[in-house]
């Protein structure tokens, strides 16, 4: 089902900590975030990624709404050796409704 953009925004506070997502979003902890949503995993300018997110990105990892959704509940189980140190987002609700609000940031 379609997430929520707007409950989404109240998920994103959990993400805010480390990324910046909007105009102007500069990289932080982690790389900024808009037109996430389809981009390949690994290719914001600027940011330094971790070795194994990077090896995905050249393998072709690409941030759909569905490799999103698996990295979101289970950074570190999908993608092993990621700097993220985020426990992932237990309710599928949130994973859709933070998705849908990363949407509203542009995509291809
Ligand atoms: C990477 C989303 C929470 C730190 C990423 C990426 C996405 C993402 C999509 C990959 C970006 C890319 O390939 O360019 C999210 C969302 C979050 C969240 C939606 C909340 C639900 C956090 C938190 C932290 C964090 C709380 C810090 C404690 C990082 C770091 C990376 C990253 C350091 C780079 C990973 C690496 O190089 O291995 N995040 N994130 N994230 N995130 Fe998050």
């Amino acid at each position: 089902a379609d997430g929520d953009p707007a409950l989404g925004e109240k998920v994103f506070k959990k993400c805010s900590a480390c990324h910046a997502v909007g105009e102007g979003a500069k990289n932080r902890v982690g790389p900024e975030l808009n037109a996430v949503v389809g981009r390949a995993a690994a290719t914001v300018e600027g940011y330094r990624y971790s070795k194994p997110i990077v090896a995905a990105g050249a393998d072709g990892l690409v941030w759909s709404e569905d490799t999103l959704s698996q990295f979101l509940a289970d950074p570190k189980g999908f993608l092993k050796g990621t700097k993220m140190a985020f426990a992932g987002l237990k309710k599928d609700d949130d994973i859709a409704d933070v998705i849908a609000y990363l949407k509203t940031f542009g995509g291809p």
